[in-house]
């Protein structure tokens, strides 16, 4: 009997894995091409329905060739293009766009007094946000006045620091939880869960009333603000001169809050009542802004003009209440300045889920009816072309739809939507909140 050496043990085992890989790939070669109207493989999709793509002339390579030489001058064109190229990488890299984030750092050593100024050693190490904009975006009206943000916590708090530019301040509500944004204000939106259910609204004024309440879910999506639900913050407003004193110009006012994890994680069945490192959670910050003139010896709010609003995140419409459309604050327990915003595995699914939530409410929009076909829906290529989202599965019932994101990585989670815009990861159970 010939004894095999370990040597050609080896040898053997590393001809039978390279048979093995060879068989692969000759297998993977001559599989069966895609039928004609079934998904084709991971890049299926992307190919536009009705599109075909020969030779000659309306060839594809032709129509870009004359697309290319009548678009030069043309910079709306040259804009489509663009645009058509970058969804296209977004399908490619399974990327999709952050919107503005804020990291938070822990406080290890170090106190925030709340007297409302920012003056301590623990707000200095930090940045302050980028400066706001107005709700609708773009440069077509820029603020008036600088607006910037900073934020940091500890094992009970999460602290907020705004600096509101303001030559004329002024407030007039005293009463609690009543209607604040009707004096010029600063506002903290917080959704702890990234869900858009149950989210909280801060508001405060110059004398420092609050108003403070739950959303059930967005407005709309028929929520309910929940007046009873109480922040228990600790908060002071600090101002750089007199309020209500048409004599004297100020320069500015500064808000400081420290609002319990306890409260704003109030409904969610939740067993820590503090972030751990790395949460994340959709935020913005938002400031009403009316215009004044001064009649006598007083601040009167012109009746015919409307309110400016400026934010952190502009979600590109009239409404601060669409909480897929806030920025992003993330908690980290490292030293500040360490690192930089750290996106979730789940973003990708998260805006894959949105993408087809708000493709339904228009189609519905449009159609009276939501649809269970892809294919009716407007959805950007990174949603449609299975490199990033496995597999998309939209299910009606009495209620509306209900959408299920299967994640090209097969170790994430599955997410979820539905008709009142309700996010959610894996079996967690459903929310009828
Ligand atoms: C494309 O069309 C042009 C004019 O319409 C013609 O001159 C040319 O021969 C066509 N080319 C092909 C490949 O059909
Ligand atoms: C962190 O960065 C900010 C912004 O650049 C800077 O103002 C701050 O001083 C830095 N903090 C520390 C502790 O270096
Ligand atoms: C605040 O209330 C007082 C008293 O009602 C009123 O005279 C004043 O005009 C109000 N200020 C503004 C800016 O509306």
């Amino acid at each position: 009997m010939i004894k095999s050496s370990p040597a050609s043990l080896v040898i053997t085992a590393v001809i039978a894995a390279l048979g093995l890989g060879a068989g692969i790939i000759i297998g993977y070669l001559l599989r069966a091409p895609p039928e004609e109207g079934q998904s084709g493989g991971i890049h299926g999709n992307l190919k536009p329905p009705g599109l075909t793509y020969g030779e000659g002339n309306g060839s594809l390579a032709d129509v870009l060739k004359q697309c290319r030489r009548s678009s030069s001058d043309d910079p709306a064109i040259r804009n489509y293009l663009l645009e058509a190229e970058v969804e296209a990488c977004h399908a490619a890299n399974c990327q999709v766009d952050l919107p503005r984030v804020y990291v938070v750092y822990k406080l290890d050593t170090g106190h925030i007094d709340i007297d409302g100024k920012l003056d301590e050693r623990a707000w200095e190490d930090v940045a302050w946000s980028e400066p706001f904009t107005d709700i609708k975006g773009g440069d077509t009206n820029p603020p008036r006045f600088e607006t910037k943000i900073k934020l940091r916590w500890d094992d009970q708090n999460l602290f907020v620091g705004a600096y509101i530019q303001e030559f004329a301040v002024w407030a007039n509500k005293t009463l609690h939880d009543t209607t604040i944004y009707q004096d010029n204000s600063f506002q903290v939106l917080l959704d702890t869960s990234q869900s858009n259910h149950k989210y909280k609204e801060i508001s405060i004024n110059a004398l420092g009333t609050i108003a403070d309440l739950m959303l059930t879910r967005p407005y709309m999506d028929d929520g309910e603000p929940l007046n009873f639900w109480e922040s228990e913050l600790a908060r002071a407003v600090y101002i750089d001169g007199p309020i209500n004193d048409p004599t004297r110009r100020n320069k500015f006012w500064t808000v400081e809050m420290a609002i319990p994890f306890k409260q704003l994680y109030a409904g969610l069945g939740r067993g820590n009542d503090i972030p751990v490192d790395r949460e994340t959670w959709r935020a913005n910050f938002v400031r009403s802004e009316w215009q004044t003139e001064i009649v006598g010896s007083k601040y009167l709010k012109r009746l015919d003009t409307d309110a400016d609003w400026w934010v952190w995140q502009s979600p590109g419409v009239s409404n601060i209440h669409l909480p897929d459309k806030w920025g992003l604050i993330q908690f980290r327990d490292v030293p500040i300045n360490s690192t930089t915003f750290q996106p979730d595995k789940k973003w990708v699914t998260t805006n894959a889920l949105l993408d087809v939530y708000r493709a339904e409410k228009a189609y519905k929009a449009v159609t009276g009816r939501y649809t269970i076909k892809k294919e009716l829906l407007r959805l950007p290529p990174y949603v449609l072309s299975q490199r990033c989202i496995r597999d998309l599965d939209i299910q009606l019932d009495w209620g509306g739809f209900r959408v299920t994101a299967r994640p090209a990585e097969e170790f994430l989670e599955d997410g979820h939507t539905r008709t009142d815009r309700f996010v959610w990861f894996g079996d967690k159970k459903e929310d009828f909140f």
